[in-house]
């Protein structure tokens, strides 16, 4: 049994007194019941406070990005022991505006999901194809160089990161993939992962769907067979929205 994980990605949005404010809202209205595991994923200059806010209730504090080294001469950067120190326990990677804006290669990503899971935290790995390549059909050899190359030699650990499928088209864009479309892919991954670690391992691993995901769409899509909650951007920026797509993976 894979307990779903919804991730709220806040991106660069919320300055502190409103991430406290959305953080608690969060909390108050998951009243200490949530049918999956909840993460908050506030930019680095609100980890503190959400962190602080969040610490009664079912939410767990996620980070957005990490540096690959532990501490050193990276000006501007952030280190996953100091991830782990602010209460950390999940990290994304791979993004896709962070692949297409800061050049994050599946190399970058690897490094990250090393340094991540020395540090005890848990890495949320972004993969998923432009439309350009979903339309020249080449989705599924995007993502799996994308996760072969971004997990390879991670084996048995594969077990403590979770992968989002996140098509580029459907970020933000209010353009979701169909369910026909999600389920494809998703059991595309598992399979990867299969190959990579073996059954037992692509069984444990959660897979979410992210990309437009909102409270009209998210119980159909985490209702398909190895969908196991969604990765969410816009829809997690307001406390009603967000709590309606956690409650949609009952
Ligand atoms: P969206 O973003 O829900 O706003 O499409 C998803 C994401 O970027 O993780």
């Amino acid at each position: 049994m894979r307990i779903p994980i919804v991730a709220g990605n806040w991106k660069m949005n919320e300055l502190i007194g409103e991430a406290i404010d959305l953080a608690a809202e969060v909390t108050r209205r998951l009243d200490g019941a949530s049918p999956a595991e909840v993460v908050l994923c506030p930019p680095f200059t609100a980890l503190r406070a959400v962190g602080d806010t969040i610490r009664s209730g079912p939410p767990k504090l996620g980070a957005q990005n990490v540096h690959w080294e532990s501490q050193g001469a990276y000006t501007g950067e952030i280190s996953a022991p100091m991830l782990r120190d602010l209460s950390c326990e999940y990290v994304i990677v791979g993004h896709s505006e962070r692949r297409a804006h800061f050049h994050e290669s599946d190399e970058n990503v690897l490094r990250k999901v090393e340094a991540i899971l020395a540090a005890g935290m848990r890495p949320i790995v972004c993969v998923g194809e432009t439309l350009e390549q979903r339309e020249t059909e080449r989705t599924e050899e995007v993502v799996r160089v994308q996760v072969e190359n971004g997990l390879r030699g991670i084996g048995d650990r594969l077990r403590n990161a979770v992968i989002a499928y996140e098509p580029v088209w459907a970020i933000g864009t209010g353009r979701t993939a169909t369910p026909d479309q999600v389920q494809q892919a998703h059991a595309f991954i598992r399979g990867i992962i299969g190959e990579m670690a073996g059954e037992a391992v692509a069984g444990a691993v959660r897979i979410q769907y992210g990309g437009s995901v909102k409270p009209s769409n998210a119980a159909e899509l985490f209702a398909l067979p190895d969908v196991d909650g969604g990765l969410i951007g816009g829809a997690s920026l307001k406390a009603d929205s967000f709590v309606a797509i956690v409650n949609a993976a009952r």
